[in-house]
């Protein structure tokens, strides 16, 4: 077991109705808010009235700003803190997904003294303050809403990565389950991904620590026990409920207690797949995690062995990463380049972008030549 610190400052509020408390909370902040939202989702089935009607009925001031894309990308933020800085807002409330809230996490670290949202992200400009941001989440997935970690595009310079600060952290969060009673089924499906691959990323990470990776495979069975329920009830509150909580503790520190870090190898083979092709966060994960396990089999495979055993008492290796695909399939995720629209003349293109990026992992680094077999896994799929 490795030492290691727990800090979790996210005040985190569960369950049906917790958004009705979001005025009389944000009210300790200051008077006046930005409220940043996606493409209308939130409009659409009423999320935004009623986080709008739970401010100003506290007598908080809210400007807003809307049209955050998924995959979000860095303009937006440089956009959103201007607005904020114009409009001398006290916080920043963000409704939706992981792409709103990690748009929001880098305004808020730019609002107080007018930083650079891309140099933020590159480290070129450090924080030293942050406008506290208030989370209301529509979309279980990325656990952004109780970490401190935040992912933006930038197309001019062909990256997507992601930054974690300790200032990055919500104050306060609020997780209503029948929020995302309608989120389709791709995202719905894309967010049971996305969840599971965390899991893993800390699974593969560096150090030990058992009851960590306790965890870590009670949250993948957690995931894959709901995930399917949910696809087949929308509407049920319970199954809504143990996904988005699953999100959550799938980000939130601890799965890494007692261990070093995550590999997060995979995310970086993903990111490049959105980065060029807008491919959806969890959809590039199930492409992506398969064709990595092939690629360590020889580094991973006690790894990979293990945790089929523990999770479907199973410890042949190929055996293993075929379940995760089935599993993937099962929910519709897409396991190949081909099924999310990605022929083959895009091969070269995908590996030259992760050479430049130096997509790599800290458990198990991957070279370029491993850039191209992963890829060659990624649309073969045969071992
Ligand atoms: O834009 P709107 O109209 O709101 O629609 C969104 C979007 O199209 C829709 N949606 C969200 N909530 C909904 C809903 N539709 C109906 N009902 C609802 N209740 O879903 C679509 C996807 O939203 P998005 O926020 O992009 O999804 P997700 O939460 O999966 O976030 C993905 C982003 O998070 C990053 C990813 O890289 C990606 O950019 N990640 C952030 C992490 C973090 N901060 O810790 C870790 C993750 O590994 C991940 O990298
Ligand atoms: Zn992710």
């Amino acid at each position: 077991m490795e030492n290691f610190v727990a800090y979790n400052p996210v005040k985190l509020h569960f369950g049906k109705g917790v958004v009705d408390t979001l005025g009389q909370e944000a009210l300790q902040y200051g008077k006046k808010a930005l409220l940043m939202y996606g493409k209308g989702s939130s409009v659409k089935n009423g999320y935004y009235d009623n986080v709008l009607k739970q401010l100003t009925s506290s007598g908080i001031e809210v400007v807003e700003y809307n049209g955050i894309k998924s995959n979000p990308i860095y303009e937006d933020v440089e956009k959103a803190v201007a607005i904020a800085r114009k409009n001398e807002v006290d916080m920043v409330v963000a409704l939706g997904g992981g792409s709103v809230i990690d748009s929001a996490k880098i305004a808020t670290l730019c609002i107080p003294a007018n930083l650079n949202p891309w140099h933020v992200m590159i480290r070129q400009q450090i924080p030293e303050k942050a406008t506290p941001l208030l989370t209301v989440l529509t979309l279980a997935a990325t656990g952004s809403e109780m970490n401190a970690a935040a992912v933006l595009q930038n197309h001019k310079t062909g990256q997507k990565i992601g930054f974690v600060h300790p200032l990055a952290y919500p104050k306060q969060s609020f997780l209503d389950p029948t929020y995302t009673f309608s989120v389709p089924r791709n995202y719905t499906a894309y967010g049971v991904v996305d969840m599971i691959a965390h899991a893993l990323e800390a699974y593969f990470g560096l150090g030990t620590a058992r009851l960590t990776d306790k965890f870590i495979v009670s949250i993948i069975q957690e995931a894959m026990h709901y995930g399917p329920l949910v696809l087949k009830e929308p509407e049920n509150y319970d199954y809504r409920a143990n996904v988005m909580w699953a999100g959550t503790a799938a980000l939130n520190g601890m799965t890494t207690w007692g261990k070093k870090y995550g590999d997060w190898g995979v995310h970086g083979l993903g990111h490049e797949l959105s980065l060029q092709f807008d491919v959806p966060h969890g959809a590039s994960l199930s492409i992506a995690y398969p064709a990595w396990m092939k690629l360590q089999i020889e580094k991973a495979g006690n790894k990979i062995a293990a945790l089929g055993q523990a999770l479907w008492g199973e410890s042949d290796i190929r055996a293993t990463i075929r379940n995760f695909e089935n599993f993937f399939e099962s929910i519709e995720s897409p396991i190949r380049l081909q099924q999310a629209g990605i022929d083959v003349d895009k091969r070269d293109n995908i590996i030259k972008g992760l050479n430049a990026n130096k997509a790599s992992g800290f458990a198990y680094p991957m070279n370029d030549k491993e850039h191209q077999t992963v890829v060659d896994f990624m649309y073969e799929g045969a071992l």
